[in-house]
């Protein structure tokens, strides 16, 4: 059976003081669903907050890293060094890294690799523009996102893959794509997987929606079949908010 997630990203935002304020509203409020809750705050934060999570059931993943082992590439972090703190997931491919830092599918390929070799788990998001869905091709654009940077990958790698869909024209917007917009797309895309790798790699495969999820509507996106949870923006920097979408489920 595969994992229900809810992750927050939590992008550029929040120093020390905020951090350890939002983990303990996190801490306070009852979490009612089976969904494993993650959170992703700025690297700077990500020691502070893995001593404050210990002994939740809150786990962290980091919003980036490096694809190189170690060495002069000034300003980055690596995957060993974000290991020796605790955390064992990271965000890779998400639609700001690959808009605005140009970060592009050989390059997210080497990023992926690198997180596999130091065992970490991945959640990889993908998602298509705008202009992608009004010319029809958003199931195209979205196939050739996961192929050319995943499908290298063996079966058992695939272990270690969350997938995170993330129509760019949604995040951030308040437009939201509807239930039945992000379950075409999560089925669309599991059956892709399936046609890869089989039925046990596709039914074993978490897929999240990301994209102006918030209280209000995440009852009914979560309600879809190959909705298997959801990564969360804005509506994670605020505990009461994000544990009402984790309890949605
Ligand atoms: P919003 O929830 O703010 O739209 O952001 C979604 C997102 O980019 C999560 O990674």
């Amino acid at each position: 059976m595969r994992k229900k997630i809810v992750a927050g990203n939590w992008k550029m935002n929040f120093g020390l003081d905020e951090t350890q304020d939002l983990i303990s509203g996190l801490k306070k409020i009852n979490k009612t669903s089976d969904a494993e809750v993650v959170i992703a705050p700025p690297f700077t934060n990500l020691f502070s907050a893995f001593e404050a999570l210990k002994n939740t059931n809150i786990s962290l993943a980091a919003q980036n890293m490096h694809e190189s082992e170690k060495g002069a590439f000034t300003g980055e972090i690596s995957a060993g060094m974000l290991k020796s703190i605790g955390v064992n997931t990271v965000i890779l491919g998400h639609s700001e890294r690959r808009a605005i830092f140009g970060e592009d599918e050989n390059l997210l390929t080497e990023k992926v690799n690198m997180a596999l070799k130091n065992d970490m788990r991945i959640i990889y998001c993908f998602g298509e523009e705008l202009k992608d869905r009004n010319y029809g091709e958003h199931h195209e654009v979205v196939g050739k996102q996961i192929a050319n940077t995943l499908y290298h990958l063996d079966a058992e790698a695939w272990k270690h893959i969350v997938l995170a869909y993330e129509p760019v024209w949604a995040i951030g917007t308040g437009e939201t794509a509807t239930p039945d917009q992000a379950q075409d797309m999560h089925s669309f895309v599991r059956k892709e997987v399936k046609h890869e790798y089989g039925a046990e790699v596709a039914d074993n495969l978490s897929i999240l929606y990301g994209g102006s999820v918030k209280p209000a509507n995440a009852n009914e996106i979560f309600s879809k079949e190959d909705v298997d949870g959801g990564l969360i923006g804005g509506a994670s920097l605020k505990a009461e908010d994000f544990m009402a979408i984790v309890n949605a489920f």
